[in-house]
């Protein structure tokens, strides 16, 4: 795994928009898997900002998020679908055709599932998959369990996770209890993972991942049976 430790959230920002404006300029037509979350969004400004200035297009990209909220609408101010487009869907000039979230209404997730999986093999493989940490170490919503799902699936959310994402609800009995979410195969499929990381809440979790040693109760840590990994931190992160 690659390691790059930046000053504070702002240059781990722009050194995520870097790789991935990078690629986008070697491979136009990438398929992209994205994350939610407060930790990439200045990222997502980040490449707005190369979009508008004329540095990078995203005409030909396609792209892949790695988990909604279950049950609840795409239109939902809350729903990944949304951030997505608030955050960086509307800023940019990407055909919001190719842009994929898993379907928070599914009447059968477990098909969903597949259809989602089979739908990122159809357009060819994740290029570069952007993944964010959760505060128990959960990549996509992969929860610390003894076992865990390979591909995209309905999943319950951990007390800590719904705890951590109350944040941005107007109160913690909104927080929906369930997700639908890549497995670790989906993930892991990816030929390119970026990992980011900002602030000392998410110190623990980085050093679990820098342990050298993997456990399913700590999804993270799966990272590090990968060939192509690029952990993103800033220096809280990476210090505490
Ligand atoms: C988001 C996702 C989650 C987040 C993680 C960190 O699509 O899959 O795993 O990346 O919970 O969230 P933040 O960035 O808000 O700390």
């Amino acid at each position: 795994m690659k390691i790059v430790v930046c000053e504070n959230y702002e240059e781990m920002s722009k050194a995520g928009a870097e790789i991935i404006a990078d690629l986008l300029k070697e491979k136009p037509k990438c398929v992209l898997g994205l994350a939610t979350g407060s930790t990439p969004v200045g990222m997502y400004r980040e490449l707005a900002k190369k979009n508008a200035a004329g540095e990078i297009t995203f005409k030909d990209v396609t792209s892949f998020n790695l988990d909604e909220y279950y049950p609840l609408a795409p239109t939902h101010d809350q729903s990944y679908r949304y951030f997505m487009n608030v955050n960086l869907f509307d800023h940019i000039d990407i055909d919001k055709e190719r842009t994929h979230v898993p379907d928070g209404l599914a009447k059968d997730p477990a098909k969903m599932g597949e259809a989602y999986d089979a739908a990122i093999e159809a357009a060819g493989g994740i290029d570069l998959q952007v993944l964010g940490l959760g505060p128990n170490g959960h990549i996509a919503f992969n929860e610390p369990e003894e076992e865990l799902y390979a591909g995209t699936h309905l999943t319950g959310l951990t007390e800590s996770t719904i705890k951590a994402n109350s944040r941005f609800f107007a109160s913690i009995d909104d927080v929906p209890t369930q997700a639908v979410t890549m497995g670790i195969g989906s993930i892991m499929k990816a030929r390119k993972i970026i990992v980011l990381a900002s602030g000392k809440g998410k110190h623990a979790v980085v050093a679990k991942m820098l342990s050298g040693r993997i456990t399913t109760m700590c999804s993270g840590t799966l990272l590090l049976a990968h060939a192509d990994v690029t952990l993103i931190v800033d220096k809280e992160a990476f210090e505490g």
